[in-house]
């Protein structure tokens, strides 16, 4: 664990120091309403290099810009009129807010952030703390602030523990309100698609639109469309396993002169009471909301996977919620999560 990186308050100085260290070619760690995202500024290549050395991101998987308001997106992307009234919708619904757009990129967008791609992913985060940076900075790339493959950070306590001794600030702004990262809407072919869930649903994109999109299919997309959507990814340390209703068919046996440490991660207080399984012996029973709602679930699920890692159990079991709402981007992120084990 290290402590390089100076959190600092959310305060107007902290703010204009980080615009200035941003614009001197470092990076910094800003607060957005989903995921801390490690930020530079768009038009400095050498600082968007750096983004990818303090990851360890291959090359290969493009970063996301973060922008003000419509116009500023309008300046990076090339689209025809009938596009523009849909983003134009999608926008006046959703943003600022946790939903990127694919889109197809200007010439002045940097092949560092498309990863020589034609098309970029724009956003336009919700916390006031990123967009007061924002104000002062211009159009920022940010990927979540993790070592890549990772649990994302959820505050800043979490971006100090990983890559804090590779960077120099943290700006903090408290708990990331949603805990999830944005939903990926690709709008740069015919059929609009969605290629990572979040708290923006295809449902609620479709009901602005009013027409079909290309829901988002699970792992079929460890693929190039979308290069960062990798099978593996969001992991832990520790062996991580997933059940739907109840633990006890997953738990193998072992063998007798090991026992292992066993959390498991219930999705609510009534759950982790109403099961067999409860906080005894080498089990340890833990939830991740009080009453199931998913959004609370949704805000949780980084922080509580991260502290488990950081308590030696030898595996945990997470409960996976219904393909519903917010649900099917929790089940995306655990399913990956759990992947590599
Ligand atoms: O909520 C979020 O989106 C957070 C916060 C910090 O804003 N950012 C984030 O960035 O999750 P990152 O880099 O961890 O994930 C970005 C994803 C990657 O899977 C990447 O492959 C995909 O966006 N992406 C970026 N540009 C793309 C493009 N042109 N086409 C398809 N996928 C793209
Ligand atoms: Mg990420």
């Amino acid at each position: 664990m290290s402590v390089g990186a100076k959190i600092l308050p959310a305060t107007e100085a902290s703010i204009q120091l980080v615009v200035d260290v941003l614009q001197s070619g470092e990076l910094v760690v800003l607060p957005t309403e989903t995921v801390y995202g490690l930020a530079a500024i768009i038009s400095d290549d050498a600082a968007l290099g750096k983004i990818f050395e303090v990851k360890g991101r291959p090359l290969i998987d493009p970063l996301i810009v973060h922008v003000l308001d419509l116009s500023s997106l309008l300046d990076l992307v090339q689209i025809g009129d009938d596009l523009f009234n849909k983003i134009y919708r999608l926008v006046d619904a959703f943003c600022p807010g946790p939903l990127t757009f694919v889109l197809k990129k200007r010439k002045n967008v940097s092949d560092i952030i498309t990863a020589g791609k034609k098309t970029v992913a724009i956003r336009m985060p919700a916390h006031a703390v990123f967009r007061e940076v924002l104000r002062h900075s211009g159009p920022l790339a940010a990927p979540s602030a993790n070592p890549f493959g990772y649990l994302s950070p959820t505050c800043a306590a979490h971006v100090s523990n990983s890559i804090g001794d590779k960077i120099p600030y943290i700006l903090d702004g408290g708990i990331c309100a949603i805990g999830l990262e944005s939903t990926i809407l690709d709008l740069s072919s015919k059929r609009f698609a969605i290629l990572r869930p979040g708290a923006i649903t295809a449902e609620m994109i479709e009901g602005v639109l009013n027409e079909k999109i290309i829901a988002y299919r699970p792992l079929v997309s460890a693929d190039p469309s979308a290069p960062g959507m990798l099978k593996q990814h969001y992991s832990p340390r520790t062996r991580l396993r997933l059940f739907e209703q109840s633990p006890e068919k997953e738990i193998p046996f072992f063998q007798e002169n090991h026992t292992p440490k066993i959390a498991i991660l219930y999705l609510s207080r009534e759950e982790a009471k109403s099961q067999k399984i409860t906080d005894e012996g080498n089990f340890s029973v833990f939830w991740l909301s009080e009453s199931g709602d998913l959004n609370d679930v949704a805000h949780n699920i980084f922080d509580w996977l991260q502290r488990l890692d950081n308590m030696s159990f030898d595996i945990i079991y997470c409960q996976i919620p219904q393909k519903m709402d917010i649900g099917i981007a929790i089940g995306d992120r655990l399913i990956r999560a759990a992947a590599k084990f």
